[in-house]
């Protein structure tokens, strides 16, 4: 009887000391879990600046979760745009997409001859002028409408008069007479739609960038489209964002055959293999291996694009 009295207990007490054991322990992590300090919430709406005048726009559907969320906004800086419109060009040149000789660097340390009379003619803002002076381009406009600078979009080439009238009225210059006032006068047109494709329009006093999209234009007012209720960008993040889609190869640069285009997803087929040759057998962009890629580019698209 009494073996089987233990036998019976012995079990039962174990594990009543077990639970009480594991009840002081959940007590004693309860305790030091209380005791840790909390973890401080960011502040859901900042204080809105009080000094700075100069917000981000107010939301658009179209864009970024940060819609509403307003911050002062830092003021235009030429270096930046300039030094992002370079990177693309350096971009463009390591891939074999455009040949050095066929644009052209803004010398030191005046910048191109733009033609200043006619600037002033055209009432255009001193931060225009200056930004006209300082950016790459293609050697020719001819050349311009042969190498989009973004996908179906050409540069203007304001090394030429025609040119810097034409981007005045980015819309309609190929087809009539541009208004030479249609654009306001701190703002330039960095490129523009071909039969399709974007205008980008920057704004130097508010350091944003207007997309104007041929699939997708402005409201029509009396004077013509009003690009200017489209979403203002910051101006770098458009570009660094552009930039961060070469890298990524979300675009591609293609030449081939002397035609050249900026590719995506949707040549499907050809755009997942060119990808995945650029990145895995060149290791772009961190190791790519610009020289192999110059020799090969041409073959390359051709095996890929054209045998398939
Ligand atoms: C600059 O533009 C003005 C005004 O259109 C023109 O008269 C002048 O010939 C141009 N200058 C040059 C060097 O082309």
């Amino acid at each position: 009887m009494r073996s089987a009295w233990v036998v019976l207990t012995g079990p039962v007490c174990s594990c009543i000391q077990l639970y009480t054991g594991l009840f002081f322990v959940a007590i004693f992590i309860a305790i030091l879990r209380r005791r840790q300090p909390e973890i401080p919430q960011p502040a859901i709406t900042p204080p809105p600046p009080a000094t700075v005048p100069e917000t981000s726009p107010p939301s658009s559907q179209q864009d970024d979760i940060a819609i509403d969320y307003h911050v002062p906004r830092l003021p235009y800086n030429e270096d930046t745009i300039v030094a992002l419109i370079s990177d693309i060009y350096h971009i463009y040149l390591q891939l074999n997409y455009i040949d050095p000789s066929e644009f052209v660097w803004a010398p030191l340390p005046d910048g191109h001859a733009i033609n200043q009379t006619l600037c002033e003619e055209l009432h255009l803002d001193p931060a225009v002028i200056s930004l006209m002076k300082r950016l790459p381009y293609p050697l020719t406009p001819n050349l311009a409408d042969d190498i989009p600078f973004m996908p179906l979009s050409r540069m203007f080439v304001y090394l030429q008069d025609d040119q810097i009238r034409a981007g005045r009225d980015p819309d309609r210059w190929g087809f009539e007479e541009p208004r030479l006032d249609f654009l306001l006068p701190h703002e330039i047109a960095l490129c523009c739609e071909t039969d399709q494709g974007i205008h980008i329009i920057l704004d130097t006093k508010e350091n944003t960038i207007r997309v104007w999209d041929f699939d997708d234009p402005p409201p029509e007012d009396d004077n013509g489209n009003d690009y200017r209720k489209l979403y203002p960008h910051h101006a770098p993040t458009y570009l660094a964002s552009y930039i961060n889609k070469l890298h990524s190869l979300e675009i591609i640069p293609i030449h081939w055959r002397g035609h050249r285009g900026l590719w995506d997803k949707h040549y499907t087929g050809m755009y997942p293999k060119i990808k995945k040759t650029l990145q895995e057998q060149y290791g772009w962009p961190y190791d790519f291996r610009e020289a192999e890629w110059k020799a090969a580019s041409k073959d390359t698209f051709e095996q890929l694009i054209h045998f398939g």
